[in-house]
């Protein structure tokens, strides 16, 4: 988490610092800051809270210089406030920070010791007084190089110098890096959207490196501090223009996107002329694999769950699914013939690439389901399977979560007729479902008002629960995560028939419980699981879809239907009140649905 952004140019900074800044608010919220050198010296400005609070100062308005960093923060040590912000300077030098130092404590120590004096709760301000230290003896490069070999944990840097009017240091381990290059002007970004409205010349920095920015060329290091050349990528120029249109939230307006999402992967993956799927240049024979391992975190982990049941159910193929900060640290059996999906809306979570990192170094055979073509998991995928679902704004995912289920069942149907699994016949029928799917979604997100009256039920009480079975049991997941994420209600997603084993004991008199029971192989079940949070004083909220049989079961508070279709794609429909309860759940509490506390879009700390 955190983003950073450096300019070094012959015209004033920190306009352009804050606009950037305001981009990358994705990344975190809790506080930002702005670091310039003029007249000699460092001027630092520093806010609780967003950015918009950092631009209202009236220093910031009148702050000179032609070089500077900025920074957004999602705290890791010490609180959201402004002592807290980055930069952190001394005298001569001034740092913004992605990542953990994991020895702080230690080199703390070491420099309080030597009669350094610090002001904040933060690891970032070690990195300060190390580099101060070592900027006695050592040029800048050479400075650098030990200050980073001192450290332990993730970061990337950004850096300036009392003494270096035209000079920003970036420095990669761990955290993603890029420098972008503009007319007589050099940039610094923690990504290339921070970039992309500066330049689309883009260099991206590998672990250990470090580069040195200046106005009008930048020079790159490695680890060891030896000049290395590195490659210029251009990017596509066209920037995404993005607003909020005439909703409330992006989130809001996001969660209608959905049908265009599902339209978009449609017309990407399949070839409606021919029946067929337009994956072709998959780098691996079909005998070279015989298990499939999905991996991310947070609702792209449930994206992979919900394949699990996909591949099982169209394929031969083992599956396993696991979450990135789990499998990162596990002792893996790593198989030849296992291919590792890794499951991102961002392509930066930490978690995810270091796992994505992990397999590379075992000589896995790697693929990314991503939305942002550009970023890390993408980039070091060896097969990259793009959602198309445009950039999602609202913390909370919802269309990329669509986007990302759609691409993961594409796959399935894919490996399925490619090993054998599944017949061409079969497969033209669900290609059939799933090209009516959008029309369907579109219907299903006209459900509005019972959602509204039934979330005021939810937002009074202490916890609620979501039960499915199958493959509604991934949703269920889904649904009480974006509960709690937004309205900060307790919510526990449970697999129905695992309730009586336990979590049973929960429920009591008025609690709201979710439960998905579409008419499908597990229905039968899954109302008997019902009955039995009922007659313990459930309030049932039944989400199924339109049938001519009537639900046959008493007692059950409220039901809303989504549309029908077969099996296979009906979770994509259930999706749709969940995402809406968590919305107006949020709603009318009053609570920021598109930046939730405590929350940032990206994930880039471990
Ligand atoms: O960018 P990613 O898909 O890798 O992000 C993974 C999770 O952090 C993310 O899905 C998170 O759980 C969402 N905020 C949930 O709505």
């Amino acid at each position: 988490m955190c983003g950073i952004i450096g300019i070094n140019s012959n015209k004033p900074v920190s306009a352009t610092i804050i606009n950037s800044l305001k981009k990358l608010e994705y990344r975190g919220y809790d506080s930002a800051g702005i670091a310039t050198l003029s007249s000699g010296l460092i001027n630092e400005i520093k806010s609780e809270g967003r950015v918009d609070n950092l631009e209202k100062n009236s220093l910031v308005q009148n702050m000179e210089g032609t070089i500077g960093i900025g920074h957004v923060r999602w705290a890791t040590h010490g609180s959201p406030n402004s002592i807290n912000a980055h930069p952190h300077s001394s005298q001569n030098v001034s740092v913004v920070h992605n990542g953990i130092i994991e020895n702080s404590t230690l080199l703390k120590n070491m420099l309080v010791k030597k009669g350094h004096k610090f002001k904040s709760q933060t690891d970032t301000e070690v990195i300060v007084h190390l580099i101060t230290e070592n900027l006695k003896k050592e040029n800048i490069v050479n400075s650098i190089k030990k200050t980073l070999k001192e450290l332990q944990g993730s970061f990337a840097l950004g850096i300036i110098f009392k003494d270096e009017p035209d000079l920003i240091v970036g420095a990669r381990r761990g955290s993603p890096l890029a420098v972008g290059y503009g007319p007589n002007e050099n940039y610094l970004g923690s990504d290339s959207y921070a970039l992309k409205s500066m330049t689309n010349k883009i260099t991206y920095l590998n672990d250990g490196e470090f580069c040195v920015i200046k106005k009008d060329h930048v020079e790159f290091f490695s680890e060891e501090g030896n000049k290395i050349n590195k490659k210029v990528l251009e990017l596509s120029n066209e920037e995404e223009k993005y607003d909020k249109g005439d909703y409330k939230h992006f989130m809001a307006k996001e969660i209608e996107e959905q049908p265009i999402t599902l339209k978009n992967g449609i017309k990407e993956y399949i070839d409606s002329v021919n029946d067929e799927i337009n994956i072709y240049n998959i780098p691996w024979k079909k005998n070279e694999i015989s298990s499939i391992i999905l991996i991310g975190c947070g609702t792209a982990y449930h994206s992979c769950l919900m394949a699990k049941y996909w591949f099982e159910e169209l394929t031969s193929l083992d599956v396993n699914v696991d979450i990135a900060s789990e499998f990162r640290y596990r002792k893996n059996r790593f198989k030849k013939d296992s291919l590792y999906v890794f499951v991102s809306q961002s392509g930066e979570t930490a978690d995810t690439y270091a796992a994505l990192d992990l397999c590379k170094k075992n000589d896995m055979k790697t693929c990314a389901v991503v939305n942002v073509i550009e970023s890390s998991i993408a980039r070091d995928s060896e097969f990259v399977l793009p959602i198309h679902c445009g950039t999602e704004i609202g913390v909370a995912s919802t269309k990329a979560f669509l986007g990302q289920i759609l691409i993961l069942y594409i796959l399935s149907l894919k490996l399925g007729v490619l090993r054998g699994d599944l017949e061409k016949k079969a497969l033209s029928l669900k290609l059939k479902h799933l090209k009516e799917l959008p029309k369907l979604v579109e219907q299903t997100l006209l459900t509005d008002n019972k959602i509204q009256n039934v979330s005021n039920t939810f937002n009074q009480a202490k916890g609620s629960m979501f039960l499915g079975r199958g493959f509604s049991y991934p949703i269920a997941l889904e649904g009480a995560l974006k509960l709690k994420e937004l309205s900060y209600i307790h919510a526990e997603g449970y697999p129905a028939g695992e309730m009586k084993h336990g979590p049973l004991a929960l429920i009591e008199e008025g609690m709201p419980v979710v439960v998905l029971a579409p008419r499908d192989d597990y229905y039968k079940k899954t109302i008997s699981n019902m009955q039995e949070v009922i007659a313990r004083g459930a309030k049932v909220l039944l989400i199924t879809n339109k049938s001519d049989d009537e639900v046959v079961s008493e007692n059950i508070w409220e039901t809303i239907e989504v549309e029908s279709t077969n099996q296979d794609l009906l979770p994509f429909l259930l999706t749709i009140p969940l995402q809406k309860l968590a919305y107006y759940s949020a709603l009318k509490k009053g609570y920021d649905i598109d930046k939730p506390r405590n929350l940032a879009k990206s994930v880039t700390v471990e």
